[in-house]
């Protein structure tokens, strides 16, 4: 088998924008699919040890549910991925108010993020198959500055990897913070619980948060508490600790600092095994830091792409990213985006078995 790329119509938005599904193969049989709405990874279908492919990534079998219910489900996220505290932040002198969407915090871009924009997709043919997707956000758009040209390239390579590139160039100082919002079950999705996930992480320290989820601005060790995975460590291992922390978060929704010291190149953020099926998922970036989510806030009221209903815990984001409200924290690995720069970011998620 080749590797190949076929597009599909998949429906229309509620303002009449048509989206098409693109379906990324590789030679293993490996298959992606990806909507020009939010840029949405709809499907990632890999092999478990004895050669079953699955769907490992949580989702819905049409549009509607992706405009209308869904928690970032695999959506490319911006222009501001996580929180920025208050809904506000300043830049040369001048304060900029976004919208508040998650309490007194604005979370992933505002009210119409980039997962929620149709994009515009050219298909990338030759050893590797991909898809590039661009979107211009224009300049105050959900309250930022610049005109925005933003590209992110999905690339399906015969290793059985994802890679994402992220590019944006502005022509005002604006913040910039691109991730992928996928909620990964390597059982298949609609499965039950990533509870037994085993997951490591290149990470001697995280960011812990405030009441609304807003780092302190403290780089706490993570030795001695649960937030320790610098060795392979169940989920379920310290979920359920009353550490202050996991209370606040409602379990693991906490960015980490990864000790990776080069960023030109893709270093080791995780990696994460699913003992049953012997699937497992290596995850790399240039990133500063990488927020683990455990699905805390979903709540049975969303049934998934394959008919079964989404219970909390179902899926765990590994999110890469600049640490959650940097354009507020001075101290923080900076998200300013000046005009003449381009803003380059690759994350990748390399499949396999144990
Ligand atoms: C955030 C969570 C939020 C989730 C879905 C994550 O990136 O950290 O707090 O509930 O996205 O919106």
């Amino acid at each position: 088998m080749s590797a190949a790329i076929h597009k599909q119509p998949y429906g229309t938005t509620a303002d009449g924008l048509p989206v098409d599904e693109y379906t990324l193969t590789n030679s293993h049989s490996m298959v992606v699919k990806i909507i020009t709405y939010g840029g949405i990874i709809t499907s990632i279908s890999v092999p478990d040890r004895d050669g079953q492919f699955a769907n490992v990534v949580l989702g819905f079998n049409n549009l509607a549910d992706y405009e209308t219910k869904s928690p970032y489900f695999s959506a490319i996220t911006g222009r501001y991925a996580n929180r920025i505290a208050n809904a506000r932040f300043t830049l040369n002198g001048v304060e900029y108010k976004i919208p508040a969407n998650n309490g007194i915090n604005s979370l992933h871009g505002g009210l119409k993020g980039f997962d929620k924009q149709v994009w515009s997709a050219r298909e990338i043919h030759g050893d590797e198959t991909g898809l590039e997707l661009s979107y211009l956000s224009k300049d105050g758009e959900e309250g930022y500055p610049g005109n925005l040209d933003v590209k992110v390239v999905y690339t399906l390579t015969d290793a059985n990897e994802l890679r994402i590139d992220y590019s944006a160039t502005t022509d005002k100082t604006t913040v910039v913070n691109l991730t992928n919002h996928a909620y990964f079950n390597l059982k298949g999705e609609g499965t039950g619980s990533i509870y037994d996930h085993i997951v490591t992480l290149n990470a001697d320290r995280y960011t812990p948060v405030d009441e609304n989820l807003i780092p302190t601005g403290e780089l706490a060790s993570v030795a001695d508490t649960p937030f320790d995975f610098r060795q392979p460590k169940a989920i379920i291992t310290d979920i359920r600790s009353g550490h202050p922390q996991i209370v606040r978060g409602r379990g693991y929704d906490h960015n980490f600092v990864l000790n990776t010291t080069n960023r030109t190149q893709p270093g080791l953020a995780a990696q994460v095994s699913e003992p049953v099926s012997g699937r497992t998922m290596d995850v790399l970036t240039t990133e500063p830091g990488v927020q683990l989510y455990t699905g805390n806030f979903i709540d049975a009221t969303l049934v998934g792409s394959a008919g079964s209903v989404y219970r909390q815990g179902d899926g765990l984001c590994l999110e890469t990213q600049h640490f959650p409200d940097s354009p507020n924290q001075p101290d923080f690995p900076s998200t300013v985006l000046q005009p003449g720069e381009t803003c380059q970011t690759t994350t990748i998620f390399k499949f396999g078995v144990s």
